[in-house]
């Protein structure tokens, strides 16, 4: 009897002492799971416990996508085609981006295969306070599905910004650029210019042209053109989801088939003819937005360049590397020179405005505050 009951006894507390042990191993275990990643977890946990903890993890992966949703949506989304020898510009460029810009940019490049792998090297060797502000993705120079006709019709690099709607299907608008180009004001501003799009403008772009005199479109076009003077093509804002919504490719691949003789500047010409026929769905910003030598090298015609100085500084025919213009290149070597670890008020306003002092007897150089107005605005607002 004794003996039975004692036994009796023992089997109890070994029994109760097992469920204790097993119980506080449990809670340690759910404690631990957090840590672990779900592939590494399968032996642990009680069902409900499991379901409860992938379901957290799932949480935490989608808050995470939809943050970097989010960050896409929200961000300058900035594009550029680069081709031969424009590798250089193109990092130059981008420096000149990222320094006034708060705004995250996401830069989409489409580059030729040789030359990706020095654009990466440049683009790395930058300090951390410069790779922060931006993220790019680097595309080969291609077409919407490979589409042999307009690979056989077009000419890689010129037409590429004409296909960015079907190429970028992702991105609801970009700022597209020539390489030539320099910003001197944060993207921000050009940027806002989509607000004041009414509901039929897809694209914005500034006048070829400010008088009729000089202007190229009016004396020597064979083909037609947007409005009296036709549109530069360099700084051009584009709405991709209503360029997608629009006829813009097939319009623009049968203009081509009708005007392929008749064209000069390529894929400008091409931008001109559509808005010629398609006149309600440009928005055209003044000259400043994409100040060019022909804005000053005869006489100075830009007036709101005069006034408030060029927000977009574009250095056509080579102007940033040739010395037909100096003022241009003088940008240029400021931008380049510049130490991204530096303050801009003592080491990039200062050196650009005594590089533009040496080209004053220069056509562009007697304006010379048009290039530098915006910088020295923005230095001595943002970095007091
Ligand atoms: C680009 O810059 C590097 C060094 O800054 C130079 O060695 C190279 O020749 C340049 N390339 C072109 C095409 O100008
Ligand atoms: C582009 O157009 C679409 C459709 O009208 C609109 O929803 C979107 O806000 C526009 N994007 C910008 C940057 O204005
Ligand atoms: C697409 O275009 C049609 C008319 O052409 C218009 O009614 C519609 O609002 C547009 N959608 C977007 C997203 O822009
Ligand atoms: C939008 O502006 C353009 C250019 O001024 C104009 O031609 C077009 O008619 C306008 N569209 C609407 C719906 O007002």
């Amino acid at each position: 009897m004794r003996r039975r009951m004692i036994f009796k006894l023992g089997l109890t507390v070994i029994v109760v002492i097992a469920v204790c042990m097993f119980y506080l191993i449990h809670q340690q275990n759910d404690e631990l799971i957090p840590n672990q990643s779900p592939e590494n977890d399968s032996s642990v946990g009680n069902q409900s416990g499991k379901t409860a903890e992938i379901s957290a993890e799932e949480k935490l992966r989608k808050a995470e996508l939809e943050k970097k949703a989010k960050r896409w949506r929200e961000s300058i989304h900035l594009s550029i085609v680069v081709c031969g020898d424009r590798g250089n510009e193109s990092i130059i460029l981008i420096k000149s981006a990222i320094l006034f810009t708060k705004r995250y940019i996401i830069i989409h490049i489409f580059a030729e295969d040789d030359l990706h792998s020095s654009l990466q090297q440049q683009l790395a060797s930058w300090p951390s306070i410069a790779k922060s502000k931006f993220e790019y993705h680097l595309y080969g120079i291609t077409f919407p599905d490979s589409n042999n006709e307009w690979k056989k019709l077009f000419k890689p690099c010129a037409s590429q910004r004409l296909f960015i709607p079907s190429l970028l299907t992702n991105v609801d608008s970009v700022l597209y650029v020539d390489t030539d180009i320099l910003f001197l004001s944060p993207l921000e501003e050009i940027w806002f210019h989509f607000t004041r799009f009414n509901s039929t403008q897809l694209v914005a772009l500034a006048p070829e042209s400010e008088d009729r005199q000089t202007g190229w479109y009016n004396r020597f076009a064979r083909h037609p053109y947007y409005g009296e003077l036709g549109v530069n093509s360099g700084v051009m804002l584009m709405n991709l989801t209503r360029l997608r919504n629009s006829t813009w490719l097939p319009s623009i691949v049968n203009y081509y088939k009708e005007y392929k003789l008749k064209i000069t500047w390529g894929d400008q010409d091409l931008i001109n003819i559509y808005f010629h026929f398609h006149p309600d769905e440009l928005y055209v910003y003044p000259c400043e937005w994409n100040y060019r030598p022909d804005h000053c090298m005869y006489m100075s015609v830009c007036t709101g360049a005069e006034r408030s100085g060029a927000y977009v500084l574009h250095g056509n025919r080579r102007a940033m590397q040739n010395d037909k213009q100096p003022a241009f290149k003088a940008a240029y070597l400021a931008f380049k020179e510049y130490d991204f670890h530096q303050k801009m008020k003592t080491s990039l306003l200062p050196p650009l405005q005594e590089k533009l002092e040496a080209t004053s007897k220069t056509p562009c150089g007697r304006v010379r505050h048009i290039f530098s107005t915006r910088v020295a605005q923005f230095v001595n607002h943002a970095e007091k």
